[in-house]
């Protein structure tokens, strides 16, 4: 009875701060939707680009509003814990990758190969994939390559033909040499069993967290610094309440420069 309390307390305060939160992002996009139907109006801007604009925006609201659903389904799924399956962790991985593969390839970047232990889990397969696409989508758009330097703090453009040379910064050979990265670096993925749970490890070669924005990234709307005009802030919130929801914890490592590290632990027989 008392859970149930606590319960829904939690629920009230979830949702009061959500409430703030929202109001508040919504303002933005709707703010500069204006500014910009405004500008058309007043011939100050090209009718095309400002339709352009327009466009962009209200695709931001679209993934703000689907961002919202997302985030309210998964507080929904603590109350109903919902079905686990079983599943084959390599393959479920492995289509994750495969699925996310062109867009690193895109830009230069590789996902490393799965080790090939078989490894049979209980879990809750829709909430694990939300959670995987979100950490890898991240590693995605935080390893830049331009974040490599030609070993004396000059940049090296990224050329379209693949001719990027890394330079004698022994960070990106050693961890080549630890994870299987090309020059280039990536994400590569890792899996495995500690007693009653087991683990995925997310790891990239990316520009890293600040020391003073790791307790904040999961924070509901918080994005670091700096992060791109895409970012919502709302992939960890999710990644976040999941992992709760499932009976797990995420634990996060990261070095400046160098590259981050994921890990989420679950139950191995579900919950
Ligand atoms: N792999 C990563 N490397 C570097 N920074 C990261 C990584 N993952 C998350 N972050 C930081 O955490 C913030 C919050 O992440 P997230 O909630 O997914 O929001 P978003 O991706 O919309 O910015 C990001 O804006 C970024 O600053
Ligand atoms: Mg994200």
């Amino acid at each position: 009875f008392n859970k149930m309390a606590e319960s829904l307390q939690r629920e009230e305060e979830l949702r009061k701060h959500l409430f703030s939160n929202v109001a508040h992002e919504l303002r933005t996009p709707l703010t500069i939707l204006k500014t910009h139907a405004e500008a058309i109006a007043d011939g100050v801007i090209d009718r095309e680009k400002g339709l352009g604009n327009i466009k962009n925006e209200i695709d931001r609201l679209i993934r703000l509003v689907k961002g919202i659903e997302d985030i309210t389904m998964a507080e929904a799924s603590f109350f109903t814990k919902g079905e686990t399956v079983e599943i084959n962790l390599r393959e479920f991985l492995l289509g994750i990758c495969n699925e996310m593969l062109p867009a690193f390839k895109q830009i230069g970047l590789d996902i490393t190969k799965l080790r090939a232990d078989v490894l049979f889990v209980c879990t809750g397969m829709d909430k694990l994939e939300k959670i995987a696409r979100n950490i890898i989508s991240n590693s995605l758009k935080f390893t830049p390559l331009e974040k490599a330097t030609d070993g004396i703090g000059g940049k090296i453009p990224y050329k379209a033909d693949g001719g990027l040379k890394p330079p004698s910064a022994h960070t990106v050979r050693e961890r080549s040499s630890l994870t299987g990265f090309t020059e280039k670096g990536g994400v590569s993925i890792d899996y495995g069993i500690e007693g009653e749970m087991y683990f995925i490890e997310i790891m990239d070669s990316g520009r890293g967290i600040p020391e003073n924005e790791m307790p904040l990234i999961f924070n509901r709307f918080y994005r670091g610094a700096k992060s791109d005009t895409e970012s919502l802030g709302l992939g960890l919130e999710i990644v976040k309440e999941l992992v709760e929801v499932m009976g797990g914890r995420v634990e996060v490592k990261s070095i400046i420069d160098d590259g981050t590290t994921f890990r989420v632990s679950l139950p191995i027989k579900g919950v």
